[in-house]
């Protein structure tokens, strides 16, 4: 058992169980000041005021002046690659944008090259040194990609890594396969090609091997159409995965509503969105996810978050971390970004990192919020007057001291 006492805020609170938050309702964050929590396992077990906290010979932790959140949960990376991208950052610093750097070979395929020639022991170690990085800035739970192996056996390499994060890592781990991340350059005058080695190769290995809970699309003009991406959707779903898909990043061709029709889990960038995106995603069960880091990075405008939420929507927040567009998995830069780029609030922004962000990889009912009987993935803050400091001190790192499944990781 473990008691946090003296807890300045308890932030997300939630007596009730909740999915999700949307609309109007993403303004409120409940919060309990001068708060203790009570840890038992795995499991919070309880929490209250101070006025009421029991009296229990069991380990403490004294939290005076400090905030206790659930842990970020971050729905959207690809922390899983070789190396780095250095020299295209160089190169659009000096004016070339993602889609030259792309088109002359670079992006996607640039990262493929690399994992291909990496041995999966050395991928595994610099994923791991990533994931302990990102733990350590408040994330307790992760959705992670592949997509830059583009062949059958690059494509498993890197899930069986993800798989072998989940289990070195007290966090959970959501795969996704990304196989439809980019067409190899030997299939670029023949997609429909590689389209079959997804639909009738990669994916039923993949899901025979039980190495992915999602399937993605990068679906984008120069990558896979709608119609392309409405196949993949539909291949992976036959195999028992939920689609979730890269979206109107760069062009709004109409894959929110072809994601939305394939009743997606989550529709993720929307750095562009239409009227009838808007329209499509009214009603769904479909989460809107935006990745401020990528706006940041490549210098492409910000999700129209404020517009989403006025809609009556929910919106999620993920860092995106990959080496070409948020080389950064930061989840405290996404909710600091969130507020000062799309003008969400705080509590907005909050919301939108913490359940929002566990609807979008499956995990609502276990994570997200500070309730009864959910995982004590849990973050300790410095020192802060407010929640409000998070997005405030935005490149900051809020968080002294991160407990996982119950127990003190760092
Ligand atoms: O989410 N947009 C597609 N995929 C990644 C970028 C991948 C890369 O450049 O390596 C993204 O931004
Ligand atoms: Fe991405």
């Amino acid at each position: 058992m473990l008691l946090i006492k003296n807890i300045r805020q308890l932030v997300q609170v939630r007596e009730e169980a909740i999915d999700m938050v949307k609309g109007a309702d993403m303004a409120h964050l409940p919060v309990l000041e001068n708060a203790w929590l009570l840890i038992e396992n795995d499991t919070i077990a309880n929490y209250g005021t101070m006025d009421s906290c029991p009296e229990l010979s069991c380990e403490t932790l004294d939290a005076t002046g400090r905030l206790v959140l659930p842990a970020w949960c971050d729905s959207h990376t690809h922390l899983v690659y070789a190396g780095n991208r250095h020299s295209e950052y160089v190169d659009r610093i000096s004016g070339l944008t993602y889609e030259e750097i792309a088109r002359r070979g670079g992006g996607i395929l640039n990262s493929a090259q690399k994992l291909n020639e990496t041995a999966e022991e050395d991928l595994f170690e610099q994923a791991a040194h990533r994931l302990d990085q990102v733990i350590r800035m408040g994330t307790g739970a992760i959705e992670i990609k592949s997509g830059y192996g583009l062949t059958l056996e690059g494509e498993l390499k890197m899930l069986r890594v993800i798989k072998r994060l989940s289990e070195e890592f007290p966090v959970p781990v959501k795969a996704t396969f990304l196989g439809a991340h980019a067409f190899p350059a030997v299939y670029k005058t023949n997609q429909q090609e590689y389209i079959d080695i997804l639909i009738r190769e990669m994916i039923p290995a993949v899901a025979a091997n039980g190495l992915a809970d999602y399937i993605d699309v990068f679906c984008e003009s120069g990558y896979f159409s709608v119609e392309q991406s409405v196949q993949i959707m539909k291949a992976g779903i036959a195999h028992g995965l939920t689609p979730k898909i890269h979206v109107n990043q760069f062009t709004a061709i109409g894959g929110i509503r072809a994601a939305v029709a394939c009743d997606a889990l989550s529709v993720d960038h929307l750095e562009l969105i239409t009227e009838d995106d808007i329209q499509a995603l009214h009603g769904s069960r479909t989460m809107p996810v935006a990745l401020p880091g990528c706006s940041f990075f490549i210098s492409i405008p910000y999700t129209p978050g404020r517009q989403i939420i006025s809609a009556g929507l929910p919106l999620a927040l993920a860092t995106d971390y990959n080496p070409g567009t948020a080389p950064s998995g930061n989840m405290n830069f996404a909710v600091g970004a969130a507020c000062a780029k799309m003008k969400l609030l705080p509590a907005e922004a909050i919301n939108a990192a913490t359940i929002n962000a566990a609807y979008a990889m499956g995990l609502s009912a276990t994570h997200g919020t500070i309730a009864r009987g959910k995982k004590a993935n849990l973050m300790v803050t410095v020192p802060l007057p407010s929640y409000v400091a998070i997005p405030y001190e935005f490149a900051n790192n809020p968080v002294q001291t991160i407990i996982l499944n119950g127990k003190v990781y760092a």
